[in-house]
């Protein structure tokens, strides 16, 4: 039987996180004084995710996101990724990622069967990067793109856009995608860590496509089977494409496909809902039942939508989850 929620959503597409760990800090998903890592031996093992894994495909997940922290941070990434890849049924494997070490290990991912890259940036500025990720180095994170580039691997970027901090390079970030097969996408920025007053650090999809449209002529791209939530537009004549995710003004609940799980195994089937189901007694034998069981539960209680818009609401929306970097984002 394939995973389908309590509104008629297919859920095809897991978000995986390796790891808690990260390193970067950016503002946005961690508070200032860092999080307390969680303990190794609460972090999944990679047999425990891989298993996790299988049990998602067997009920019909087709494609698997790794995600962190920063995946690649976590030892053993390029052999657990390479058995990933190789489990039968499952159509699309892709890795988020911040960039950092990605100039030593493109080939590597590419030929353990990573289909794509998706690359937070947030910045072409080396010292706003600096600034935003709190330690960031630009220059390697350019390197790890025009890596990713050479190998063959696709790569979209990530921006979340910041009024007042970084929205003034929205037509920067689009010009890359002239020259080169980029794909970026414009976020809108989500208050993860307490932000007060963050309404107005929101710049709206719509303003954003209405500035590129003002400086671009854009042409609106179709969506593809496992595509996320983006809505994709083409610049005349170029090679890549630019899109918005606009989670804040214009949420994409009805169409979600996906569930997360935490490195530490815990299932989530909303970014803004506390519910979640802990594998890790399953897993480790601490408790009779089966992961696919566990799996059903939370996705039957999936909820319709998220209650967040850019008007009302304050504080840190991701409700009861510790930090973005937790969650995988
Ligand atoms: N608002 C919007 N997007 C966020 N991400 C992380 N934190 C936030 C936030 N507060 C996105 C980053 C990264 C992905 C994993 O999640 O762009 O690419
Ligand atoms: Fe690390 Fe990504 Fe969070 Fe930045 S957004 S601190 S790169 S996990």
């Amino acid at each position: 039987m394939k995973l389908v929620d309590g509104f008629q959503r297919r859920i095809n597409y897991l978000r995986l996180s390796v790891t808690d760990r990260c390193n970067l800090r950016c503002r946005y998903c961690m508070p200032a004084d860092g999080v307390t890592p969680i303990g190794h031996e609460q972090v999944l093992r990679y047999e425990e995710l891989e298993r996790i894994a299988r049990c998602a495909v067997n009920l019909g997940i087709e494609k698997i996101r790794v995600t962190g922290g920063e995946p690649l941070v976590r030892k053993g990434i390029l052999p657990f990724l390479k058995r990933l890849g190789a489990i039968p049924g499952l159509q699309e494997l892709v890795l988020t990622t911040n960039g950092v070490l990605l100039p030593q290990m493109t080939e590597a991912l590419r030929d353990a069967g990573v289909r794509r890259l998706n690359i937070s940036l947030d910045s072409l500025w080396p010292e706003r990067f600096t600034q935003i990720t709190r330690c960031g180095d630009l220059a390697k994170v350019l390197a790890g793109i025009e890596a990713a580039e050479q190998v063959g691997l696709p790569v979209k970027l990530n921006m979340v856009v910041i009024r007042g901090f970084n929205d003034d390079e929205i037509e920067d970030f689009a010009t890359l995608t002239r020259q080169r097969a980029l794909a970026v996408r414009f976020i809108e920025y989500m208050p993860a860590v307490v932000d007060d007053g963050w309404q107005q650090r929101v710049v709206p999809g719509r303003e954003i496509l209405t500035r590129l449209q003002h400086r671009f002529e854009l042409n609106e791209l179709d969506r593809s089977g496992l595509a996320g939530p983006s809505r994709d537009f083409r610049i005349a004549g170029a090679e890549g494409s630019v899109g918005v995710i606009t989670p804040v003004f214009d949420h994409f609940c009805e169409r979600c496909n996906r569930i997360r799980v935490t490195s530490e195994g815990k299932v989530r089937s909303c970014l803004f809902d506390g519910e979640e189901v802990d594998l890790k007694p399953v897993l480790r034998g601490a408790q009779e039942g089966d992961l696919e069981a566990l799996l059903w539960k939370i996705v039957a209680n999936k909820p319709q939508c998220h209650q967040m818009s850019g008007t009302e609401h304050g504080g840190n929306l991701l409700a009861g989850a510790p930090t973005m970097s937790a969650v995988g984002g």
